[in-house]
């Protein structure tokens, strides 16, 4: 949103959440106290906040006074109730249309932004239908759906607004498609907007997820029989990837993906193919899932099995919590996995991230900093010095691919290590010769 107010000086967008503190924040004065870190946001905010972009809990002025309206809420997997573990749960974007639908005046152009199961139009129409007819001033108040789901990614969004691939419009009043395509217009090509009937363009949302997280899936499949077979996985994404049919992105073996999207959409299209009893088409994809599971598993019993079964009392650095770089995002992140499954086998673990706070580390890992596990007397605590925290470290682990990992001194945090020392590379991130020659062992994934 805030990206459409940079470009359409115009147009006033007005982010409005029931979330009083996230809105203050959002308001903040200090520009690095924004709810979430992702570059050049900042900038973005500060050309346009006061301007034509406005935060505000004030649903209602908000809503009266909106010509067209985004609903971006969260669509989390249900925990509870039919479809629960697979089923996205639909009640913020049912309250966020029972909202608009008190307080909207004259025609309204809904917008289906949030990541919603295939038909979600149909239960927000239903929901605005029913409000114009009980209201008495029927004929002053008129709602027009369309769908235009949201493609960008987690440290690169800013990057992706403004220069996206494509951008989607789903509906079939033309009117309403029109007037938001003419927003996109502003700074991207006609070409790159596609129109499509409302529910491939709700479906597409899915499977572009689905095929991004396949491509993971599948290269970190590719990763253990690499090393099983002394292949090499760079080598292997190179070859292939050349064919320009395959291509290179999205080819990167790492720790197994996390995100709040990638296993959110898959269970949903899980549970769309089952609902429509298509079994093995819902087997097929939820296979992406199960390897995803059993690859963080790899990677926490591969970095147990070289210290010969046991990593108890072992201090293990982990460098980067966050599910991907460029990010303070931690949720679905393989570090949640690695990191509990390493301290439930005794292992004491320094967490360093560059954008992760220690309070979001113990809310995801559910154990206070310096809490000893009563099961396994592993612990957590945070480490905001790498250089530091090597002292007698028996090994680091790479999970997040910052720069600023890439930048370590190997020199100076090898010789701090206790030996035998380990690094286990898990985004295959720094080259090999940089650890030559330091007395330290050396494991990255797939070769
Ligand atoms: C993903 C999609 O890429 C976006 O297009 C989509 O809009 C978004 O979900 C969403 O539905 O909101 P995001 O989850 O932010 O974006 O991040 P990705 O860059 O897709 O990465 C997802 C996970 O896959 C990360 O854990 C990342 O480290 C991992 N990954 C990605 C790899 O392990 N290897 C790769 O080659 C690429």
């Amino acid at each position: 949103m805030a990206v459409i107010a940079d470009n359409c000086p115009d147009i006033f967008v007005t982010l409005v959440d029931k979330d009083k503190r996230k809105i203050d924040s959002w308001n903040s004065q200090d520009l690095s106290k924004l709810p979430i870190y992702e570059p050049g946001l900042k900038d973005v905010v500060e050309r346009n906040r006061g301007k034509n972009l406005f935060f505000t809990n004030n649903l209602k002025t908000s809503i009266e006074e909106a010509d067209m309206i985004f609903i971006s809420v969260n669509t989390p997997t249900k925990i509870t109730g039919l479809g629960a573990g697979y089923a996205s749960d639909l009640k913020w974007v049912e309250s966020s249309a029972r909202i608009v639908a008190k307080y909207a005046k004259g025609h309204t152009i809904v917008v289906e932004k949030s990541t919603v199961p295939v038909r979600t139009a149909e239960l927000i129409q239903a929901i605005l239908i029913n409000s114009v007819n009980k209201n008495t001033i029927a004929e002053e108040k008129t709602f027009s759906v369309i769908s235009s789901p949201e493609f960008l990614a987690e440290g690169t969004a800013i990057k992706d607004l403004e220069n996206p691939d494509r951008v989607l419009i789903g509906g079939d009043d033309e009117l309403a498609i029109n007037l938001l395509k003419d927003i996109y217009s502003r700074w991207i090509s006609e070409e790159k907007i596609l129109l499509t009937n409302i529910w491939s363009s709700e479906l597409s949302k899915l499977i572009a997820n689905a095929f991004l997280a396949q491509r993971v899936s599948s290269i970190n499949s590719i990763s253990s029989l690499c090393e099983s077979t002394g292949a090499d996985i760079k080598e292997v994404v190179c070859a292939i990837g050349s064919d320009k049919r395959i291509g290179r992105k999205f080819l990167s073996p790492g720790p197994g993906f996390g995100g709040s999207c990638f296993k959110k959409d898959i269970l949903n299209l899980v549970y769309l193919c089952r609902f429509y009893n298509l079994e093995d088409i819902a087997n097929y994809w939820e296979q992406v899932l199960i390897i995803n599971e059993k690859h963080k598993e790899r990677i926490s019993s591969i970095i147990i099995e070289k210290f010969f079964g046991t990593v108890s009392n072992k201090k293990i650095i982990i460098l980067g919590f966050a599910f991907k770089s460029n990010t303070n995002d931690t949720r679905e992140s393989p570090a949640i996995k690695i990191t509990k499954n390493l301290i439930e086998n005794g292992a004491q673990l320094f967490i360093n991230d560059p954008k992760v706070s220690n309070k979001q580390i113990l809310e995801e890992l559910k154990l206070k900093e310096f809490e000893i596990d009563n099961l396994s007397s592993g612990s957590w605590q945070f480490a905001s010095d790498i250089e530091v925290a090597s002292k007698d470290a028996d090994a680091i682990v790479i999970l997040t691919e910052w720069d600023e990992y890439k930048k370590i001194n190997w020199g100076s945090v090898s010789a701090k290590m206790r030996k035998p020392s380990w690094v286990f590379d898990t985004r295959n991130i720094l080259p090999k010769e940089k650890l030559k020659n330091l007395n330290i062992n050396y494991w990255q994934v797939g070769t």
